[in-house]
């Protein structure tokens, strides 16, 4: 079969976050983030772990960044903890802390590894936590000054800027759900949490501007394709609904559009809002929000299948949505769905035209061990991250302004609330050693990138 190949300069990278891999919680003047907080707190987090050594990368940049090079990764997404800059959230700037993500990059560089450096991936101080967090304004006042003081100093080396990490996850996944830092459920919380998260991407896009010169910048959205479970009226209605909650609520206002009238009318009729709506929007706010920005990152794993309760209930209706075979979902209990991504690529260029999109996260759970031989043979993930450059390459072929491939993630690491028991690494950590032995798919990622191209057997 011949290898399908990829634009000239394509990157090929991986991403990781700060509070997933560094460790290091207590070094260096580093201060406390909603994340200790949260998973020192029983029944947080599945295993009762927590991210207080991690991948110890803080320790181990330097090693990791060889290895980076080894497998001949050309960008590397990483994100700064804001606590390690700004131990109380604003004020006083801990040197030490920006020093870490100085010698970081600098190796990069040295290594030849495009550095794309995340701002916010979710370790929020605690001590801006206690004073009302996302919720408040105040904290999209100290999200724009933390955005200076780390441009300021990196910002002549690192030209490539994520402000926000999942804005989705930041405002619904732990203000409503529940299931991450802070842990509430509360929809008022978590509809102020999510505009205040867009205004202060809004604000800070010209402050990076003015302090990296020829910066270009973004945001990254978790997507995903939302389906009806079935053709029935009321499988759509839920799924208009969910898309909105989810996809358009981010993308709608940071390409300008402002909020969807018709989610806002839904928060108001169930009650999540009171009658007049969104009353955390100042004049002035959907316009910063809407500031132009140089790429979109989108987050991609997997579909979304909606279905109306009532419906299936009430009727017991069959379902019509085929999914894949429960053997073939990924440790996360997520469906494997390739096409999603070229179907949220095309989505996302044909109605919000972003000038360069870039896949910022794309990967799979798999636990697969060391064998006999020390050899990982993770030949699900391998498959699973083929299938998806190949659907990455359909989108290129219909027009789609893709530059850029970031796998979920380089190296096995804390997963949030479900802790160091699923493994997204295309490298292996052993926790106790903290040696790392890149897997089968390291090994054909790195033919990716050599060749630029992906073979199709
Ligand atoms: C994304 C997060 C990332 C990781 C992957 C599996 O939502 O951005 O930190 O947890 O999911």
């Amino acid at each position: 079969m011949p290898n399908v190949s990829f634009p000239e300069g394509f990157l090929w990278g991986s991403a990781t976050s700060a509070y997933q891999i560094e460790g290091a919680a207590r070094e260096d003047g580093r201060g406390e983030s909603i994340w200790d907080r949260f998973s020192a707190t029983p029944g947080k987090v599945q295993d009762g772990s927590s991210g207080e050594i991690a991948c110890d990368h803080y320790h181990r940049f330097a090693e990791d960044v060889r290895m980076m090079k080894g497998l001949g990764l050309s960008a590397y997404r990483f994100s700064i903890a804001w606590p390690r800059i700004l131990p109380g959230g604003r004020g006083a700037v801990n040197a030490r802390g920006l020093d870490f993500y100085s010698r970081l990059v600098d190796a990069l560089l040295e290594a030849g590894i495009q550095p794309f450096a995340t701002l916010f991936h979710w370790d929020l101080p605690q001590a801006l936590q206690d004073e009302g967090g996302w919720p408040s304004r105040a904290t999209a006042e100290a999200f724009v000054d933390y955005a200076d003081v780390v441009t300021r100093a990196l910002g002549d080396r690192v030209k490539d800027w994520i402000t926000h990490n999942e804005p989705w996850c930041t405002s619904m996944l732990s203000h409503q759900v529940g299931l991450h830092a802070p842990g509430l459920k509360d929809w008022g919380l978590a509809l102020a949490a999510s505009h205040h998260v867009l205004l202060s991407h809004g604000l800070a896009v010209p402050v990076i501007r003015g302090n990296s010169a020829g910066a270009r910048v973004g945001i990254t959205l978790n997507l995903s394709p939302v389906v009806p479970a079935s053709p029935s009226p009321a499988d759509h209605e839920a799924c208009r609904n969910f898309d909105g909650y989810f996809n358009r609520w981010f993308l709608d206002p940071v390409h300008g559009r402002g909020y969807p009238a018709d989610m806002i009318a839904d928060h108001i009729a169930d009650g999540h809002l009171p009658p007049e709506g969104l009353t955390v929007v100042k004049a002035g706010d959907l316009a910063a929000i809407a500031a132009p920005c140089d790429f979109l990152g989108v987050n991609y794993y997997n579909r979304v299948v909606s279905r109306s309760d009532k419906v299936l209930d009430a009727q017991n209706q069959p379902r019509t949505v085929e999914l894949a075979p429960k053997e073939e979902w990924t440790e996360m209990g997520w469906e494997e769905y390739p096409e999603g991504l070229n179907q949220v690529l095309n989505r996302v260029h044909l109605v919000y035209g972003p000038r360069r999109i870039y896949v910022t996260e794309n990967g799979a759970s798999y636990g697969t061990a060391p064998d006999a031989d020390g050899r990982i043979p993770d030949e699900r993930r391998l498959r699973f991250l083929r299938e998806h450059f190949l659907a990455a390459r359909r989108a290129i072929d219909a027009g789609v302004p893709l530059h850029g491939f970031f796998v979920w993630s380089l190296l096995d690491n804390f997963e949030w609330d479900r802790g160091y028991g699923q493994r997204f690494g295309i490298v292996w950590v052993d926790y106790e050693t903290q040696v790392r032995i890149p897997k089968d798919s390291a090994l054909w990622y790195s033919r990716v990138i050599a060749t630029n191209s992906v073979d199709t057997v």
